[in-house]
């Protein structure tokens, strides 16, 4: 490990250390008092990052691949949310011992696996593993603490789990991922929320909202996502298609204002499917956008949806069933804020959403001016 890092490292031994597994209470109360007393590292904001000492291999491996953690890690949940297809390049960035490789292995098995992490140790510890497991597809590789080094375009699924809060300068991090990642290419970030009862220090900890704006300034679009983990928060990124109030939820649905030909295109390459349109068809640019659709082989699905007075049943039941199909759909309007609206509705009647729910559900969603109406409407329901 790095010598400049190393005064700092060891005062977060195992408040990082515990990032991956609960600690024992022994372990606990010696190692809590070395955070308090011995962090002259990184305080909240950490644009540094959180330096931390990792080149004891064994005994991160003691903890980290600890038989216990699979019940609040939930490895099987986090590599299925990543929706990874047999061909793809996945990236594990701070891969630590490989505690994810086999899992991540296994679901790309036609393609590729890189192990990536700043410490030499882990890196040759990986690559005994991945020849011990006889994990063919895996390649280690030593990273800088500041650079992925990831061709541009090349990767399809990124993968940065307990390791975000180490990254400094993330949103120049976020940048260079989003370079990296091919259209329709991924980024997931897990990490600790900020009540866990073990993980790095209370300061090092990032609360998701962070996380999704400095990807954000990196240019990627993210959203958390509804998962089981019972500690910790799953963030998921792509490539910003440069759409207008352009968003993307957890079910992966985007939505955004009024797209032009260009961004169709872009929302094609990267793996969209259907367009479903909300404005009605006297609205400027539909028959334009119809016609673009065809021509990319897109789906077009047109639900009118007339300000306050289309906030029904109905079309949250078209919007609903259209969303049913299978693929990628991108839902606009003109601004994205009945998407947002309509978006709020389906969560309320198809989703078992709370009233409350279904508004914030559908505010990241694009829902803005509407929101009171929206409010109202599913009240009154
Ligand atoms: C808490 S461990 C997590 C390991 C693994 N992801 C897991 O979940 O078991 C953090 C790992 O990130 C690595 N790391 C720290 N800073 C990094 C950086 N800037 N880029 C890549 N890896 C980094 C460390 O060496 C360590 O192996």
């Amino acid at each position: 490990m790095k010598k400049m890092s190393l005064s700092i490292s060891l005062a977060c031994a195992l408040g990082c250390g515990s990032a991956t597994t609960p600690p024992t209470s022994r372990d606990h109360g010696h190692h809590h008092a070395h955070d308090e007393h011995d962090d002259h590292g990184s305080r909240e904001g950490n644009a540094d990052g959180h330096h931390h000492d990792f080149s004891d291999v064994a005994r991160y491996s003691a903890r980290f691949d600890a038989p216990q953690r699979e019940a609040w890690q939930r490895p099987d949940e986090v590599v299925a949310a990543m929706n990874i297809q047999p061909t793809m390049t996945v990236a594990d960035i701070g891969a630590g011992t490989g505690y994810f490789l086999s899992r991540l292995s296994r679901a790309a098995s036609e393609g590729q696996v890189l192990a990536l992490d700043v410490e030499p140790a882990m890196v040759a510890h990986m690559q005994t593993r991945a020849a011990e497991e006889s994990l063919g597809n895996i390649e280690a590789r030593e990273i800088a603490p500041d650079d992925p080094g990831l061709a541009a375009g090349s990767i399809d699924r990124v993968l940065i789990v307990n390791t975000w809060h180490h990254i400094g300068a993330r949103e120049a991090y976020a940048a260079k991922l989003r370079e990296a990642l091919k259209p329709g290419g991924e980024v997931m970030i897990v990490d600790f929320n900020h009540d866990a009862p073990f993980g790095p220090p209370a300061h090092a900890r990032i609360p998701p909202e962070q996380v999704i704006a400095e990807l954000s300034a990196g240019g990627l679009v993210a959203t958390a996502i509804t998962e089981s983990l019972p500690h910790q928060y799953i963030v998921i990124a792509r490539s910003g298609l440069a759409l207008r109030n352009e968003r993307w939820t957890s079910e992966r649905i985007t939505t955004s204002g009024q797209p032009d030909a260009a961004t169709l295109a872009r929302a094609q390459q990267a793996g969209v499917t259907q367009v479903i349109s909300l404005r009605r068809e006297s609205e400027p640019g539909f028959a334009e956008e119809q016609a673009t659709a065809a021509e990319l082989g897109l789906q077009f699905v047109s639900i009118p949806v007339d300000d306050v007075a289309g906030l029904t049943r109905e079309n949250a039941t078209a919007l609903h069933e259209a969303l049913s199909a299978p693929g990628q759909a991108l839902v606009h309007c003109g601004s994205g804020n009945r998407a947002g609206a309509l978006l709020a509705l389906r969560a309320f009647l198809f989703q078992s959403a709370s009233v409350e729910d279904a508004v914030d559900a559908g505010r990241r969603a694009g829902l803005t001016r509407l929101s009171g109406e929206v409010t109202e409407i599913l009240t009154g329901w």
